[in-house]
């Protein structure tokens, strides 16, 4: 555990995992719960590629990705809601092509950095107790200094189980294996990522996510952030 944010950051707490390990909805959530503003990066990573993509610029380029990051502002709702120049583009960012290109716009090392300054720069609004963000690297890069840093873990059967459901409910023509296969190749790129790469450091809270509910997993996360001299 670190010794704490200098006195004019808010504190910050960060929930770490792969994709679909349900750390959005526990992080929104605890956000929720906590009254602390939510930082989704994963959203931040997706707007970047929505505004690259707008501009047709190319997602393998991480010259092109900055010059179109330093031409717009990015911000979001408490609710984790990103803006990109002030409007809201949330509804955008879960199709196929931002989920084609966004790996590549996040394998970027700078741009990782220029978009992880943003993402600090959100601590300093005056108005917030405090910031639960979730991502792969939230914990390790983006707020080394958190006060709480969670890894969520859940097998990836489990997970390709879960989406799959979705994907059903949704109505869209899937298979099994082939969401398991897609959540492989995702854990293979995200794990690719050197420092940056999802993983459990030492100081972490490792929370099982496979057989609890959100509700038990909430107060779990609670009762730690309970420990806590800034909650
Ligand atoms: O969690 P998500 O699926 O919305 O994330 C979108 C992409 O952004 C995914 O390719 C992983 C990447 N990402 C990242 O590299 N680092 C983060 N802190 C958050 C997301």
């Amino acid at each position: 555990m670190s010794s704490g944010p200098p006195a004019s950051k808010k504190p910050a707490i960060t929930l770490d995992g792969l994709s679909g390990s349900g750390k959005s909805t526990l992080a929104r959530r605890l956000a929720l719960e906590l009254q602390w503003a939510y930082l989704d990066s994963g959203a931040w990573y997706r707007a970047l590629t929505w505004a690259v993509l707008q501009n047709q610029a190319d997602p393998a380029d991480s010259e092109a990705i900055l010059s179109v990051l330093s031409q717009i502002t990015l911000s979001c709702r408490s609710d984790g809601n990103v803006l990109v120049d002030g409007a809201l583009i949330d509804q955008q960012l879960r199709t196929p092509e931002i989920d084609q290109a966004v790996s590549m716009v996040a394998d970027h090392s700078d741009v990782r950095e220029a978009l992880n300054q943003r993402m600090r720069l959100l601590r300093d609004a005056p108005d917030i107790l405090g910031v639960v963000a979730d991502g792969r690297d939230a914990g390790a890069i983006i707020f080394p200094d958190a006060a709480l840093k969670i890894f969520v873990e859940v097998d990836v059967e489990v997970r390709a189980e879960r989406r799959y459901q979705q994907q059903l409910k949704a109505k869209l023509s899937v298979d099994y294996p082939s969401t398991l296969a897609a959540l492989r190749v995702r854990d293979q790129r995200d794990r690719a990522r050197g420092a940056a790469a999802p993983q459990i450091h030492p100081g972490d809270r490792v929370l099982n996510n496979e057989s609890v509910t959100v509700e038990e997993a909430i107060r779990r996360l609670l009762s730690w952030a309970s420990e806590l001299s800034a909650v």
